[in-house]
């Protein structure tokens, strides 16, 4: 069968797609195990710099996921799972309203659309994010907390998962939405998301290189190792339709963490010197979204279907600095 990645050259969507290249098969709408004989990746960008890129099984499409066309290119009638990643995060989202609209909105009721329209309901597992709760919350937040977004990005993703949800009751499609925790040690550059400290404070001085906290040390974040992450999207993936009976929106366990506790994780596995690197000033809009998100969840629905968390922060620092050994080479 066609598997669909959008968002496919990004940071997420390029480890989910070396992960399924090397699983070979997954569990279409029916509940068969598939062989995956097509994967498509669709972004704006070209996913490159991967040895696995020149698999015979892989394929991308160029474009704008906003463009029925581009996401049509990719809609096979062999399609049997879509995984839509392709979105604008949290800063750029919160900056240009009509540009996450766009991106977050529209080319998911698009791309629901065609997916709709295909032969064989395919799987549909969409990346949302804890970012669709906010303002004043439990210490630790049910599977039945509702959405309360206090940003742009998260009321987009938050609509995300009310399509996905509608269309799954309405049997259109076999959809579940993933709320990710902030995925952290991310390697690379900085990126747009509000979030993007959170790995820049640990990678960045790793690389002998200064970084700058922009939320008070006490803030608490709720953070996965990627690949924690990708292994969950599989899960959530390979979840059969009937273990999802009240709800379509899954909350990914993940581990609390203040600030503070990173940057003393950081200085215990890589010592004083590397953690002196981090300093502390304050960016009032970044602190206000990242302090309007949750900090903790139950997770029972994501724990029931055997999504895991990471072990401490500790660890997710040594799996990073492991990471960037093995590359290096
Ligand atoms: N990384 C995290 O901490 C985190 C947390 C929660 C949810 N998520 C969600 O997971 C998904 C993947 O996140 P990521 O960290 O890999 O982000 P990323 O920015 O690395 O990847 C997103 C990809 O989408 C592509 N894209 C953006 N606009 C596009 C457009 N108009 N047309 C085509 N492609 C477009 C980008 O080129 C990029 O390759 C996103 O939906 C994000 O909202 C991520």
């Amino acid at each position: 069968m066609r598997v669909v990645i959008t968002g496919g050259a990004g940071f997420l969507g390029k480890l989910l797609a070396a992960k399924i290249l090397e699983r070979r098969a997954l569990t279409d709408a029916s509940g068969q195990l598939r062989e995956v004989s097509e994967l498509v990746l669709v972004d704006m960008a070209a996913a490159q710099g991967e040895s696995w890129i020149a698999d015979k099984r892989v394929s991308q499409v160029i474009g704008d996921v906003a463009e029925r066309n581009v996401l049509a290119q990719a809609m096979t009638a062999n399609t049997g799972s879509v995984f839509h990643l392709a979105a604008v995060v949290s800063g750029q989202a919160e900056a240009d309203f009509d540009i996450g609209m766009r991106v977050n909105v529209d080319s998911t009721r698009t791309l629901l659309e065609l997916t709709r329209a295909l032969p064989t309901a395919p799987k549909f597992v969409f990346t949302s994010s804890i970012a669709v709760f906010g303002g004043a919350l439990p210490a630790v937040l049910p599977d039945d907390q509702i959405l309360t977004p206090q940003g742009s990005y998260g009321a987009q993703k938050a609509m995300g998962e009310l399509l996905v949800s509608d269309m799954s009751r309405k049997g259109m499609i076999d959809g579940r939405s993933l709320r990710l925790p902030t995925v952290t040690v991310r390697p690379g550059k900085p990126n747009k998301a509000a979030s993007s400290f959170a790995s820049g404070i640990i990678r960045e001085p790793l690389a002998d290189v200064d970084a700058i906290c922009p939320v008070a040390p006490d803030a608490k974040m709720w953070v996965q190792s990627p690949p924690r992450v990708i292994e969950n999207l599989l899960i959530g993936h390979e979840s059969p339709a009937s273990s999802l009976v009240n709800t379509r929106s899954i909350s990914v366990p993940g581990i609390t963490v203040s600030v503070r506790d990173m940057v003393d994780s950081l200085r215990r596995v890589a010592g004083d010197a590397v953690a002196d690197r981090v300093t502390w000033q304050l960016d009032p809009t970044i602190d206000r979204l990242v302090s309007s998100w949750p900090q903790a969840f139950s997770a029972k629905l994501g724990k029931a279907l055997g999504m895991a968390a990471d072990a401490n922060f500790d660890d997710m620092v040594r799996a990073y600095m492991a990471y960037v050994n093995a590359t290096k080479e």
